[in-house]
């Protein structure tokens, strides 16, 4: 599929990977409209892409909210193609604590409803709106792309919960891709590795440096721009289908 002209929808698009993928499909000539919560830099980042993008506050794990949202980028683009999920949040908490009391189970229930259940919600949205869409010269309506984790096949000690949600968006990507290939929609999920953003950042800085040369080649954390491009590729290179690429220069995660 094109880039040039199309309306896009970039969730968490307010923070790392997702401005990264915002920017590059705005460079490419989309309209993007970010969807993020509103503490988020969203209305910036949708400001400084300039154009028709623009920011649409929502919860993605919230019917209604990102009901309106999808329904807000229609109004503004006339269609949508592109739907990029980033948006996500992370969680190191063990099973049992230093006094054996167990998780909380809303700790473990919130991850998967943003991670899992947010990236359905935006995915069945989407897909809604994009059967209605022409059919491109190739037969393509839409392209859909998930942010999966390498946390989903080797989660490490305290992220049960992380991998889980994870997992569950890596395992829907064939069935997605196979129930909307007789509407032209892709469906391809990103399994990142190390990437150079806040939800990373947060750690201490020597720790940092010894995440990224644990990294086979390149021994460094990955860009969000390195993302972002695999991202636009997936939307470009239409055999791409119904697949979870890792994106991780070759590290494999030790137990813990
Ligand atoms: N950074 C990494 O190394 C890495 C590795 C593997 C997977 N990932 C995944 O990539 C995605 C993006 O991560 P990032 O590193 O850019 O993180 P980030 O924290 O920089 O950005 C995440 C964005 O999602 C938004 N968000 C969180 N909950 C939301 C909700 N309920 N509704 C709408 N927006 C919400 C946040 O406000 C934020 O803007 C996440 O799904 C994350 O799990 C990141």
């Amino acid at each position: 599929m094109e880039i040039g002209g199309i309306g896009a929808v970039v969730t968490g698009g307010g923070s790392g990977l997702g401005v990264a993928t915002a920017r590059a499909l705005a460079a490419r000539g989309a309209s993007v409209c970010i969807v993020d919560l509103g503490r988020s830099k969203g209305a910036e980042v949708a400001a400084a892409l300039g154009g028709r993008s623009f920011f649409a506050e929502a919860d993605v794990a919230s019917a209604d909210a990102m009901s309106a949202a999808i329904d807000a980028a229609v109004d503004r683009f006339s269609e949508i193609r592109v739907a990029v999920n980033c948006a996500g949040i992370g969680l190191a908490a063990k099973i049992l604590d230093k006094d054996a009391r167990p998780l909380d189970l809303g700790r473990f229930s919130k991850c998967v409803e943003v991670n899992l259940v947010g990236t359905f919600n935006v995915i069945r949205l989407a897909a809604a709106r994009m059967v209605r869409n022409e059919p491109d010269a190739g037969g393509e309506r839409g392209v859909i792309v998930n942010t999966a984790s390498i946390a989903a096949f080797e989660g490490q000690v305290g992220q049960a919960a992380y991998a889980a949600s994870k997992g569950g968006v890596v395992a829907m990507t064939l069935p997605v891709a196979r129930e909307l290939a007789r509407d032209g929609i892709r469906c391809v999920t990103i399994a990142p590795g190390l990437f150079r953003t806040p939800m990373l950042e947060g750690l201490p800085a020597p720790a940092l440096e010894a995440l990224g040369r644990s990294v086979p080649f390149p021994a460094r954390l990955g860009e969000p721009a390195e993302y972002a491009a695999l991202a636009c590729h997936i939307v470009e290179n239409a055999m791409l289908n119904g697949e979870v690429i890792r994106l991780d220069g070759a590290i494999r995660m030790q137990p813990r």
